[in-house]
């Protein structure tokens, strides 16, 4: 069955990559979450997707340059000012805490491809070992010399190559930088390349997959997971496939 991913939570419905968020695809029914991280100045992981705070938040300026004691003071409302609960700037460990009261998967994206954040790869996999989480998230980047890095120290956990242009047999790339699975962006995706991935045991999760006849789609050719704004409208989706 394919799983339904929350896209930097459930984004479609309250401000993203926040509590609000994540507690929003919980109650959606979403298998999994996608979430964003940033290293702040004082080296805490922060969950944001922009280095910069501008878009999201009532902050200015780069993460980098911000302590963790005054990024924890911003709002991060972004397109929902009415929104009154969880919605500053999450630390990964506080989204770790909320995940011992459920059975939510968590993918972290590394946002190190304009910073490279020295050590973030071992802060994220030290949080992980340290929750014993290690089956119940993905690490993915658009930085492969990351996650290569991330398979180095960790080989127990699983990293998904992120892309947007078109790889020739991803899965096959995925094997040699030993990931174990892909995430591309839905518009280079075609349904064989869903069918090797799967058959090569590489996990298949396209993102940001939005359009109700692109999520009937992935989920009819048997996609491992999608990653949606809306996983209230891919559960539904999924839902009336399941009882034909
Ligand atoms: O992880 C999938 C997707 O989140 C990657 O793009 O820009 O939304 O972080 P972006
Ligand atoms: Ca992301």
């Amino acid at each position: 069955m394919t799983a339904i991913f929350a896209h930097r939570g459930f984004s479609a419905a309250a401000p993203e990559n926040t509590m609000a968020a994540f507690r929003a695809a919980e109650e959606a029914g979403a298998d999994g979450i996608e979430l964003d991280v940033q290293l702040t100045k004082d080296g805490r992981l922060a969950v944001i997707h922009d280095e910069k705070l501008n878009r999201t938040t009532n902050g200015r300026g780069y993460v980098k340059d911000w302590e963790w004691k005054d990024l924890s003071k911003l709002e991060a409302k972004y397109k929902f000012p009415e929104a009154a609960h969880d919605t500053g700037i999450p630390l990964l460990e506080d989204v770790f805490e909320w995940m011992r009261e459920n059975e939510i998967i968590c993918n972290i994206e590394l946002k190190n491809n304009e910073f490279p954040y020295a050590g973030m790869e071992e802060k994220v996999i030290r949080l992980i070992h340290q929750y014993n989480y290690e089956s119940r998230v993905v690490i993915s980047s658009f930085n492969h010399y990351s996650l290569t890095y991330v398979y180095r120290l960790a080989p127990d956990l699983e990293t998904a190559a992120l892309y947007s242009s078109h790889i020739y047999m991803p899965w096959k790339y995925a094997e040699a930088i030993r990931a174990g699975a892909i995430h591309p962006h839905i518009r280079t995706v075609k349904s064989e390349m869903i069918h090797a991935a799967v058959e090569h045991g590489i996990h298949i999760r396209p993102y940001t997959v939005n359009k109700e006849k692109h999520i009937q789609w992935l989920i009819k050719e048997g996609c491992s997971a999608l990653i949606t704004d809306d996983p209230k409208l891919a559960i539904s989706i999924r839902d009336s496939i399941l009882d034909v």
